[in-house]
């Protein structure tokens, strides 16, 4: 890696690690980086064939642009756009930890390093004929000494935090065919089985209605594919802790948007509707090894949004678990009001803390684009500390009003609530306000994931596909509040 200076133009910066190997390489590094003008900018690369002077047959020398600029996320989106790039064609590749780093422990570089190998490695090869990938081999090469505990946890905890992002991937990637309310319910029960601080109950249509969930039920009665209201506990042995939070995720196995159906193109996407379903499953999969101090619930009502003589129709209204009445004016508009009845849930269960995670409106993507989450919360210290958690697992979030005033446009002739408001505008702002009518004052954070849940185009970090967003910043702002 090499970084550039500050000056107007901009010039190479020669790290030691770079001398070093320019030395061995008889000063043919400098050359080439001379005759192709290579500065260090952000993205740039050069390369050279070592003609049997080290080890390695190939040197590449990646540009991480201005010294000043620099965060470790820098380092993370460049490891994972060179290994995706490479992971079909080598077998093995050394990575030399950049060292000349400001105020970064040698722990965490290797920690993104191995975030940013996993993520950019994956590839979602079920359906093909085989599985091209050849990378088996990625060795970190320093020339500090470092505690090998230390390192080995680092190396670990980047693991876990890939794992829990590889798993939501894997979900929202699956067709909606295999992934049912009934598969993701049977990982869930999985996960819970596999730890024994995490227990898990599935509410089948029957009981769901009897909780009193007729607005998760309204959507799914569509469908001869089963409903299930899908709830994770997380119990640490010895919890001192008042604090409980529930993590909430949308469930859509898919949207077609109901009777109100979605023009064709790119509906075969919307199998990535539960893409926050599969960040609530990717945490829970790895929470035992991270072990909150509190408890953490996770609950997914989990359904498709589809089409049949018994779908629900636009003017039904529906009543969610905490008693509100909700008018459907718009069966497309479905999450919000499978959601009525997942927050409801959850204040229910006393929590203290709501955050969730929904690919909820195509107005998100036309605000922020389709890297950038929007971002609500009723609570400063909760939005801060998650900002915080999302910044540094390089996850892009950006905050969105709850603007009081915009409650009129959620306002039905016949129910306490609409289900879209009479404006096209601010689509995402109306949404959050409809779910902030199910949360009871309770500490809450909206994340509307429609945009980053899944790339249209392949990414540093995520090949196309389901991207796993949200599960790394969560399990970084749960660490957080473990210290
Ligand atoms: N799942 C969609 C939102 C979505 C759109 C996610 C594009 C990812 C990419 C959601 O259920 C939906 O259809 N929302 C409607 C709401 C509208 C009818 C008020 C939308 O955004 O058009
Ligand atoms: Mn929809
Ligand atoms: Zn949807």
């Amino acid at each position: 890696f090499a970084f550039q200076d500050n000056g107007k133009k901009g010039k190479l910066i020669k790290s030691p690690q770079f001398i070093d190997l320019d030395k061995a390489l008889k000063g043919q590094l400098t050359k080439v980086c001379e005759v192709e003008k290579f500065t260090g900018t952000r993205g740039e690369t050069v390369s050279m064939y070592t003609s049997d002077k080290i080890v390695a047959s190939k040197v590449v020398v990646m540009g991480l642009g201005n010294k000043d600029e620099f965060v470790l996320n820098d380092l993370r989106k460049a490891v994972g756009k060179y290994v995706s790039s490479v992971k079909k064609r080598l077998d093995s590749v050394v990575i030399v930890l950049p060292e000349d780093l400001d105020d970064v422990v040698l722990e965490d570089t290797v920690s993104v390093i191995i975030e940013g190998s996993e993520l950019g490695a994956y590839e979602f090869a079920k359906y093909k004929e085989k599985d091209e990938r050849s990378l088996e081999l990625i060795i970190l090469a320093t020339s500090t000494q470092i505690d090998s505990k230390s390192l080995k946890k680092a190396i670990d905890h980047a693991a876990l935090y890939a794992q829990g992002t590889i798993l939501a991937r894997d979900l929202v990637n699956e067709q909606a065919a295999i992934a049912t309310p009934t598969f993701l319910a049977n990982l869930a029960r999985d996960i819970a089985k596999g730890s024994p601080e995490i227990s898990c109950k599935i509410f089948d249509k029957a009981q769901a209605e009897k909780m009193g969930m007729e607005a998760f039920l309204g959507i799914a009665r569509a469908s001869d594919t089963p409903p299930k209201f899908i709830v994770l506990e997380y119990n640490p042995v010895k919890s001192k802790s008042k604090k409980k939070l529930a993590i909430v995720g949308k469930g859509i196995t898919f949207d077609s948007g109901g009777i109100n159906v979605k023009p064709g193109d790119h509906m075969q996407d919307m199998k990535m509707d539960m893409s926050g379903a599969a960040l609530v499953l990717g945490v829970f999969s790895v929470i035992s090894k991270i072990k909150p101090t509190f408890p953490v619930m996770g609950i997914i009502a989990a359904t498709p949004n589809l089409i049949s003589s018994s779908s629900i129709v636009p003017g039904d209204v529906v009543r969610a678990m905490n008693g509100k009445t909700i008018e459907v004016l718009n069966t497309d508009a479905e999450g919000r009001v499978t959601m009525a009845d997942s927050l409801s849930y959850a204040v229910s269960k006393g929590a203290t803390e709501i955050i969730d995670f929904a690919t909820l409106t195509g107005a998100c993507l036309v605000a922020l684009g389709d890297e950038i989450a929007g971002m609500f919360s009723n609570n400063r210290d909760l939005l801060e500390a998650v900002k915080t958690a999302a910044f540094e697992e390089g996850e892009k979030v950006w905050e969105l009003p709850l603007e009081k005033d915009y409650k009129e446009m959620n306002k039905s002739d016949v129910a306490d609530i609409a289900n879209i408001p009479n404006s096209r505008y601010g689509g995402t702002i109306t949404a959050a306000l409809f779910l902030q009518e199910f949360i009871a004052n309770t500490p809450w954070m909206h994340f509307d994931i429609a945009g980053p849940a899944f790339a249209n185009k392949p990414q540093a970090l995520s090949p196309k596909g389901g991207t796993g967003f949200g599960v790394r910043t969560m399990l970084k702002y749960i660490e957080g509040v473990n210290k």
